[in-house]
């Protein structure tokens, strides 16, 4: 046994090969459950895929960077949950593709932001926050009131989706373009933000 030990403390490559092995087994051990456990693969109850201009409003979300400084993602503490309103569970999440959980926190997580503001409260604070938030540092965005959307590829969007599980309808994709068509890139955002976190009934 010793003997074994010594050829590969002695024997770097041996050594790289088998503690790659030891990490891999160790990582598959934990991850691959969780592909099959159900509280983590199944929609909550009332879970709907993004409207074609919520979807549009995501992806407006994810060009400007917004996740760079929010969060989507509440984590099952007091601090969290009396500031946010009840912690992310798994199955909100199945439909979204990228997930946008982040890490980085330099403004507010808004994993349970919708409903909280009004339409025109979002408009006012992303013109310009400091109308709203005087002290805050968060950049205003207001080309995204002069941006318009063509709603040209919306439905091609859907259908990648469609793809990977998210359950559009046929009817969905072909209204697509006029759902989104002529809409301000704004419109499409305070959407998008106005329905996170609503879908799970218990919020408090
Ligand atoms: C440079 C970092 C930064 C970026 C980028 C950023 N924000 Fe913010 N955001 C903040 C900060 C800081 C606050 C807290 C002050 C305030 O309310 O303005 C905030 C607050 C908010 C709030 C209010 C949340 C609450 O619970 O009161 C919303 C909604 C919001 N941001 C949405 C967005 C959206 C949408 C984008 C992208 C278009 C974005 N933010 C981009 C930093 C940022």
């Amino acid at each position: 046994m010793a003997k074994t030990h010594e050829i590969v403390e002695k024997n770097v490559g041996l050594m790289i090969i088998l503690t790659l092995v030891a990490v891999s087994f160790g990582g598959l051990v934990e991850i691959v459950p969780l592909f099959f456990q159900k509280q983590t693969t199944q929609p909550i109850e009332g879970l709907k895929p993004w409207t074609a201009l919520q979807l549009e409003g995501r992806d407006v979300y994810i060009r400007e960077g917004c996740n760079t400084c929010h969060s989507q993602m509440i984590r099952p503490f007091r601090a969290e949950t009396e500031r946010y309103g009840h912690y992310s569970v798994a199955g909100e999440h199945v439909y979204e593709h990228p997930f946008l959980w982040g890490s980085k926190r330099t403004g507010p997580d808004l994993a349970r932001v919708g409903q909280r503001y009004s339409d025109q409260w979002h408009y006012d604070h992303l013109m310009d926050p400091r109308d709203v938030v005087p002290e805050s540092n968060m950049p205003g965005f207001p080309w995204l009131d002069e941006n318009i959307l063509t709603g040209d590829i919306t439905g091609a969007k859907m259908e990648a989706l469609r793809a990977v599980g998210v359950p559009y309808t046929d009817a969905d994709i072909a209204g697509a373009k006029a759902a989104v068509e002529g809409k301000k890139e704004m419109d499409a955002l305070i959407a998008y933000l106005q329905g996170l976190g609503t879908f799970l009934s218990v919020k408090r």
